[in-house]
């Protein structure tokens, strides 16, 4: 058994500034999907507690930019749209799709007012299928790196490409964002937490498969043999469940082609907002989709009590560290050694 992170960095300010700063302004995260801005326009989004905006300009490119206006620092866009141009709300100055500062009033009276220099601040972009990932980090290493072989894995059972997205879910948790993660990274508390979904997903030690490598971390879980549930109704036989550190999760269950995806964002140190957007191929039809989402709510409720539970049980404050058993949460050991080694090293 290894020791795990210190609990205070679950309840600390400091320790959320010094993640802002040394993990999320470094990584790679999913902003949205590209469905957002297939006509063009943009949409608002956030990479960690950095506001960004992502847009796609009638030149056709896709850009990502710190959604921060370089007057006095509200936040320029918000949801999603199709626009020609981003205009701040509180002084009106006026964007271009491509970042450039175009229009800001009283310019003409200002002496010196140079727009070419005040542009938004750009920051990195890439897709992989429908899913958009910014980089604040303008030197990061290209988005493929980090995935590794999740794609190739997901091709194996699921047509990336072919997938249409349908609807997004969103809420918040009494929790720090590195809690939510870390029970997204292990199946220890499957047959104990989460009895529906431990009927139908064979969630044993010796059948529920982990792996890490370099980013990313990933959980196939077989069907249970003689397991009787909707999700054996389709071609998928075994759900992937992808991580790529620090905050993104991607689901697969069995059965008919499907895919949910989001991040795990930090709101406070002690708050975390998610959201998943949920797609489909084609021709699923929606009673498959309705059970597949009652069926991933009861886990997320369940998944809630534990985060919260956690949350209240490491802030208190006198017992400073937990134990993370070596195979059975060895992607939590994982995903926890990156965090620190970004925070420590
Ligand atoms: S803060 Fe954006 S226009 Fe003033
Ligand atoms: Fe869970």
């Amino acid at each position: 058994m290894e020791r795990s992170l210190p609990w205070a960095w679950y309840a600390d300010p400091d320790v959320l500034r010094h993640e802002g700063e040394r993990i999320f302004a470094r990584s790679w995260q999913y902003a949205g999907h590209s469905g957002q801005i297939a006509e063009g326009g943009f949409f608002a989004s956030t990479a960690g507690q950095i506001p960004v905006v992502v847009t796609r300009a009638r030149d056709g490119e896709l850009r990502a930019f710190l959604n921060v206006c370089r007057h006095r620092g509200h936040v320029v866009a918000s949801g999603s749209g199709q626009r020609e141009t981003l205009q701040c709300p509180y002084h009106a100055w006026t964007y271009g799709l491509d970042g450039r500062l175009r229009a800001a009033p009283r310019a003409d009276r200002e002496p010196g007012f140079d727009t070419g220099e005040l542009g938004l601040k750009q920051i990195r972009v890439d897709t992989w299928g429908p899913f958009v990932f910014v980089n604040p980090d303008l030197n990061a290493a290209p988005l493929a790196d980090a995935l590794g072989d999740v794609p190739a894995q997901l091709a194996e059972i699921l047509d990336v490409g072919a997938l249409e997205f349908r609807f997004r879910t969103q809420f918040e948790l009494d929790a720090n964002w590195k809690i939510s993660c870390e029970n997204f990274l292990e199946c220890y508390h499957c047959a104990v937490a989460h009895p529906g979904f431990s009927a139908a997903v064979d969630v044993s030690p010796d059948m529920y498969q982990l792996a890490a490598h370099g980013l990313v971390s990933s959980q196939v879980g077989p069907l249970r043999q003689n397991g009787s549930s909707f999700l054996a109704d389709g071609e998928i036989p075994r759900s992937q469940f992808h991580f790529l550190w620090p905050n993104f999760g991607l689901n697969v269950f069995p059965g008919h082609p499907n895919l949910s995806c989001g991040p795990m964002l930090p709101l406070g140190p002690e708050r975390t907002g998610r959201f998943l957007d949920y797609f489909f191929a084609p021709d699923v039809d929606q009673e498959w989709i309705d059970e597949l989402l009652a069926f991933d709510n009861q886990v997320g409720a369940e998944d809630r009590d534990l985060v919260e539970g956690v949350q209240r049980g490491v802030r208190s404050g006198i017992l400073t560290e937990g134990r993370i058993l070596s195979e059975s949460e060895q992607l939590v050991a994982h995903f926890q050694r990156l965090c620190a080694k970004a925070l420590t090293g």
